[in-house]
């Protein structure tokens, strides 16, 4: 079986000033779900930007479908879609009209149809004549998504497409989203919540200020710390405590987190250390690792230190 690779990024590099927003970014994306994760001001909108053409790269390319992004871009259109992370509807428009926008813009044979055909596969046809300024949040989102699917792309770019949206959205969201996927359509999708990339992408890449830290499955990418993550709620003042194959990881408030290769065994002894050290134990937990810890361990917990981002204080206030 031959695995055609629909987006190849070689060197991808984008400088702002004297900031590499991307730093030489290479990556092989075939037909699945794959994920951009990073903390705010990581850069996975400047790489989504620039493999949409809508941003020029300050060196390096990649390829879409075959398509050089800088030399060939009105091919490398013809061959996405791209869902930006701020609203792309227009609100004085009706959802059936939204589409249908879109499907004049992109030329499509037959819009009328298509457009049906997308309001039909994201379930919005029974509201497809309201206009979407009374939509709710997923809603709105989900009509983005019909907008994108109106010229059936090979590639499909999603940033941080659930962001500001309840549990139950949410998880609507990915259910079209691996749908799409399972259709056979290359989805890039970026985001920062760690359960949903764990849960949805076939495959992730951990990016931190412009630079990729891992690329792989998000289960590989767990077995790699090949640790148990203990927790014990505890009262009274921590000090160090010394167990072969264990390592304190950090405290959060009344909460102490350790490292240990095998955290059944640890849970005694790190229950008899503390209390040897005059500690009463409320509660333990083990656990194996989450894609968070994963995160952690590359990323750390330093809070992005580059000036204002409009799309971040978006996010940050759930505005879409
Ligand atoms: N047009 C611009 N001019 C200057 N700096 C920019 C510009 N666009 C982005 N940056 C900077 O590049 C870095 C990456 O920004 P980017 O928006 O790609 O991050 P992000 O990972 O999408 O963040 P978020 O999670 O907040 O959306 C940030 O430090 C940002 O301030
Ligand atoms: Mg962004």
């Amino acid at each position: 079986m031959t695995i055609t690779a629909k987006i190849i990024i070689k060197d991808l590099t984008r400088n702002f000033g004297s900031l590499c927003a991307v730093n030489r970014m290479n990556l092989i994306i075939p037909d699945e779900l794959f994920g951009i994760l990073g903390p705010n001001g990581s850069g996975k909108t400047t790489t989504v930007l620039m493999l949409t053409t809508l941003l020029s790269p300050s060196e390096g390319t990649a390829e879409i479908c075959r398509y050089d992004i800088c030399k060939e871009p009105d091919n490398v259109r013809q061959m996405i879609s791209y869902v930006p992370q701020d609203m792309a509807v227009d609100t004085r428009l009706t959802g059936r009209e939204n589409v249908m926008m879109y499907a004049e813009l992109y030329g499509v044979s037959d819009p009328a149809k298509k457009t049906e055909d997308a309001l039909r596969v994201l379930e919005l046809s029974d509201r497809a004549d309201d206009y979407a300024k009374i939509y709710s949040g997923g809603m709105r989102r989900r009509l983005e998504l019909a907008q994108a699917l109106v010229h059936n792309p090979q590639v499909l770019f999603l940033d941080e497409p659930t962001v500001g949206l309840d549990v139950a959205a949410r998880k609507k969201i990915w259910e079209h989203i691996m749908t799409l996927r399972d259709a056979g359509m290359c989805i890039l999708v970026t985001t920062h919540y760690m359960d949903e990339a764990d849960r949805y992408c076939d495959r992730v890449a951990i990016l931190d200020k412009g630079n990729i830290r891992a690329v792989d499955t998000p289960a590989r990418l767990k077995q790699r710390l090949s640790h148990d993550v203990v927790s014990v709620t505890v009262k009274g003042e921590y000090s160090n405590i010394s167990i072969p194959g264990v390592r304190f990881f950090t405290q959060e408030r009344e909460e102490l987190i350790f490292h240990a290769d095998d955290g059944a065994a640890a849970v005694p002894l790190i229950k008899d250390a503390l209390t040897g050290q005059g500690m009463s134990v409320v509660a333990m937990t083990v656990r194996s690792p989450s894609l968070d810890d994963v995160f952690l361990h590359l990323v750390g917990t330093k809070e992005d230190s580059s000036p204002f981002n409009l799309s971040s204080f978006r996010n940050m206030t759930g505005r879409r």
